[in-house]
């Protein structure tokens, strides 16, 4: 579906509408269940960020990247996140996937505070995480199959599974049935980023990141790609932080959130006649 810049203005502001009506819900809620234990889980956020601060460098080299990030992602939730280059997207992004290590401020992801978290604590987070790149990152030596299987061996509990045939369902979930056994080298872009969003989903993550995912696809590719992974985290009720720059992704969303010059904007439908 091609969207106009009249319907994607529609579009945001209805979201952002929907995002002020869940707030107040929220809200409404916390009333009414003052302590934690009461409130139901749905409202639990995987990601909270809380005044997340982040810098780069040190002395006089260092540069301030993130200001004052707030923002809470729900299970089950496809948030968008768009801005201009450089204003810090990736940063936030890796932040959120303990790709890196938070510095000032709060930032829990599924419960694990990762400002001081240590080296280990990190790496039992991004085991729950699915991640998806600009460039694919598959190894090209080895078959799409293989690729998937891979990002498998690295749970102890898919080990007594027979995770041949796990890779071989989720790669043809994602249209690959007559590709499996291909190596990733003589694969189009279209179907190298369909592995991608096979091996990030294989796991079952609880969140799946994505960054830029459809910036080196054409149109229809992209679409596809981006479709694929909003049926397939539905299907499995994991949460999707995707950022793009990419206009006709936008209403596969949730939520969009816009980022400027290291900081969140509140509403991005104000943003929209820029
Ligand atoms: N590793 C790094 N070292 C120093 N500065 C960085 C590093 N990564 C990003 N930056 C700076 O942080 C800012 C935000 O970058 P980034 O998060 O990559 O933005 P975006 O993804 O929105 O394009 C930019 O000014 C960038 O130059
Ligand atoms: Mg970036």
């Amino acid at each position: 579906m091609q969207l106009s810049e009249k319907s994607i203005g529609e579009l945001m502001l209805h979201l952002a509408r929907l995002k002020a009506d869940n707030e107040r819900m929220t809200t409404m809620q916390n009333q009414t269940f003052p302590t934690t234990q009461n409130q139901p889980t749905r409202n639990k956020p995987v990601i909270s960020a809380s005044s997340l601060n982040h810098y780069f460098g040190e002395g006089e080299l260092r540069k301030q990247a993130l200001f004052d990030i707030n923002l809470d992602i729900y299970p089950g939730e496809i948030v968008i996140m768009t801005g201009p280059s450089g204003s810090g997207k990736t940063t936030l992004l890796t932040l959120m996937g303990g790709l890196r290590s938070a510095q000032s401020g709060s930032l829990t992801i599924l419960g694990q505070e990762m400002c001081g978290a240590s080296k280990q604590q990190m790496v039992q987070v991004r085991r729950q995480i699915g991640y998806i790149f600009q460039a694919h990152n598959l190894l090209t030596f080895l078959s799409a199959k293989q690729n998937v299987r891979m990002s498998l061996e690295l749970h102890d509990e898919y080990l007594s599974q027979d995770m041949n045939k796990m890779s071989t369902d989720i790669l043809k979930a994602v249209g690959l049935e007559n590709r499996i056994d291909y190596y990733a080298d003589s694969l189009s872009g279209g179907q190298k980023q369909r592995v991608a969003i096979a091996r990030a989903l294989v796991s079952h993550p609880k969140i799946v990141l994505a960054d830029e995912p459809t910036a080196a696809l054409d149109k229809k590719s992209g679409r596809d790609v981006v479709e694929m992974m909003q049926q397939l985290a539905k299907q499995q009720g994991c949460t999707i932080l995707l950022v793009t720059h990419d206009n006709r992704i936008l209403d596969i969303a949730d939520r969009i959130v816009y980022m400027e010059d290291g900081r969140l904007a509140d509403n991005p439908a104000l943003r929209l006649g820029e």
